[in-house]
């Protein structure tokens, strides 16, 4: 089952206000309490991987992770991004051959010692076997400006923002269906819209390997701040 049932988007840029009816049932509050507790749990439960096993995952399922993470709200609703769902194990070879490439850059002096110092306890290096392992990488753009039907550049707001908001549903879809995910950012990443054909006004933004742990995979043992140390009430 494919997803493209939904009418084509087209921009409305200088369009009126146009108001429809938003009725959303209303849960009841014993129901939201048992949902948010169980939601709370199991993210609590992700974690990045970096060990991938090779076993295919289904298609399907990543492509409802994407169209999970292409509802997010976005600055004056310009949806400015491009996910690029890479299979092909040549192109991902090529991937992991570029990245690397700038990886042992970074890694061998590059970074500065007080970026390498807050890597270390994540225990990575320069060999990034996560994009060939896994079978799927999801490559995200963000689409620095748009272009008019004249041909004329126009601004997109907030990019920044709204493509870590949707990468952030994507890992919150991929983790409750079930698959293991990592947010790599190889510093620079000009060569992922290179080996992908990318657009001029795409830049990239991260690369999402997609699959399921390795049998023998490990992670760092990191603890994260406790709610009263990220949140204040008023
Ligand atoms: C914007 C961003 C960039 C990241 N870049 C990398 C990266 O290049 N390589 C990597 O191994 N992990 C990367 N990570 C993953 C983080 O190291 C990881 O999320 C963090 O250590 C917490 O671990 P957890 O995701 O298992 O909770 C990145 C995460 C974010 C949000």
């Amino acid at each position: 089952m494919t997803t493209t049932t939904e009418e084509r988007w087209e921009p409305a840029h200088g369009a009126p206000y146009h108001p429809v009816p938003y009725r959303p049932e209303r849960m009841e509050p014993a129901e939201s309490l048992t949902r948010s507790a169980e939601l709370r749990d199991r993210m609590r439960q992700r974690r990045s991987v970096r060990q991938f096993s090779s076993d295919p995952v289904p298609e399907q399922v990543v492509r409802d992770a994407i169209a999970c993470a292409a509802t997010a709200p976005s600055g004056a609703h310009q949806q400015p991004w491009t996910f690029v769902l890479v299979r092909d194990p040549q192109i991902r070879r090529r991937i992991r051959e570029a990245a690397e490439h700038e990886e042992r850059t970074s890694y061998d002096g590059r970074l500065g010692e007080e970026w390498l110092a807050a890597l270390r306890p994540l225990g990575t290096d320069a060999v990034k076997t996560h994009l060939t392992d896994a079978p799927a990488l999801i490559v995200v753009f963000q689409q620095r400006y748009w272009l008019g039907a004249d041909g004329a550049k126009r601004k997109h707001y907030y990019v920044d923002e709204s493509v870590g908001i949707a990468v952030g549903m994507l890992l919150s879809a991929l983790h409750l269906s079930g698959l293991a995910a990592l947010v790599h950012t190889p510093s620079p990443m000009r060569f992922l819209s290179q080996v992908l054909g990318r657009p001029e006004n795409e830049k990239a933004f991260a690369v999402i390997p997609v699959g399921y742990p390795a049998e023998d995979c490990q992670v760092p043992g990191l603890k994260r701040k406790a709610l009263d140390q990220v949140m204040v009430e008023v």
